[in-house]
């Protein structure tokens, strides 16, 4: 979708930051093209919003450089808030004003004047499908509307490069997919995007690029197809109702596996690799059912965070002490 001709919007050169013991960041290098986006992904205490909050001025590194469309961290600090939009992680929303309140209030914190905050404040509230609620007290909003009216915010000042920190943590999968759509739209308009997420199929919808990061650090990066491959794709997993029919149901799944298919015999279970999707799930099940196969279970697994997590450090990700966790499980799913 960019253009690697352009000049990449955000630079950041080994960034570090402690909080007393702990390493927030430990290194991170980041490029982001101009009118791309980049997905930082990462579990809980990764380092994610503190980097969100180092590349947008409201919290200086320990060590490191950065450049924002153009304007140097440092030495440039006003030039690169005037460049920027942040949706954080919590709306920053005033919950007493109306959604129009808060954008035009906004419009005059950047100076935009008195007509053209209500102008934008309107425009923005059409966009985000918020006219019918923008007068009513945000207080009265569902999650969704205020991570939309935080977007909105973010967005009253025009500015190139946005910052969205888990955008659709908290909501349901119906306002998720809503904010995909919007967020979608934005990209098409030519924005450059950063925005941290726990989920690689958010990431996986949304980015052209990711970088996978743990205890402050890149631990992986690429397209969300490079990710995946790494940890091996889609999978069907089937169980047959009666163990005697494992081998039969192994042959059906052979014709399509893409890899080596794993048998779990106490279980009944079969794993078998995939490239196709539903589409090649709908074939394994008329060929079952043809031979008459009973299956109890069937489904399409797509690698999670998680997956990602464990095939790439050996240990999952939420484990507060990842070191007296850590398994063997990787060497299993590989
Ligand atoms: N102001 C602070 N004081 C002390 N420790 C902090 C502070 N901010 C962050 N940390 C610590 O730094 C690490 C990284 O935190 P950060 O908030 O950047 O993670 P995150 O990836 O955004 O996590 P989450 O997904 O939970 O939002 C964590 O261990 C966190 O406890
Ligand atoms: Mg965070």
């Amino acid at each position: 979708m960019h253009q690697t001709t352009a000049a990449p919007a955000i630079v950041a050169t080994g960034l570090r930051k402690r909080f007393g013991d702990v390493v927030a960041l430990d290194g991170l290098d980041l490029t982001v093209p101009e009118g791309s986006v980049l997905g930082l992904l990462g579990p809980n205490g990764a380092g994610k919003t503190t980097a969100v909050s180092i590349l947008t001025t409201l919290l200086e590194p320990d060590e490191g450089s950065a450049t924002i469309a153009g304007a140097d961290l440092r030495t440039q600090p006003g030039e690169v808030r005037r460049r920027i939009g942040l949706s954080g992680q919590f709306a920053a929303v005033d919950e007493v004003l109306t959604g129009r309140e808060n954008l035009v209030m906004i419009g005059r914190l950047y100076r935009l004047g008195r007509t053209r905050s209500k102008q934008r404040a309107a425009e923005l509230l059409e966009r985000f499908d918020l006219s019918d609620a923008g007068d009513r007290p945000v207080k009265t909003y569902s999650g969704g509307m205020r991570r939309r009216l935080d977007l909105a915010g973010a967005l009253v000042a025009e500015p190139p490069v946005l910052f969205l920190d888990e955008p659709t943590t908290g909501l349901d999968p119906r306002s998720r997919i809503e904010l995909w759509g919007v967020i979608r739209e934005l990209v098409s308009r030519g924005a450059t995007l950063l925005l941290t997420t726990q989920y690689l199929e958010e990431a996986d919808q949304l980015a052209d690029d990711i970088v996978v990061i743990d205890h402050g650090r890149a631990i992986a990066s690429g397209t969300a197809d490079q990710l995946k491959a790494q940890v091996g794709g889609e999978r069907i997993e089937l169980v047959v109702a009666d163990a005697a029919r494992l081998d039969d149901a192994h042959q059906v799944l052979a014709a399509h596996a893409t890899g080596d298919i794993e048998v779990q015999v106490p279980a009944r279970a079969l794993q078998a690799p995939i490239d196709g999707g539903v589409d090649v799930l709908t074939d394994v099940l008329q060929e079952l059912r043809h031979r008459q196969i009973e299956i109890s279970d069937v489904g399409i697994r797509r690698p999670t965070l998680d997956d990602v997590f464990l095939t790439l450090t050996g240990h999952v990700a939420e484990e507060p002490d990842d070191d007296a966790q850590r398994t063997d499980r990787a060497e299993v799913t590989a």
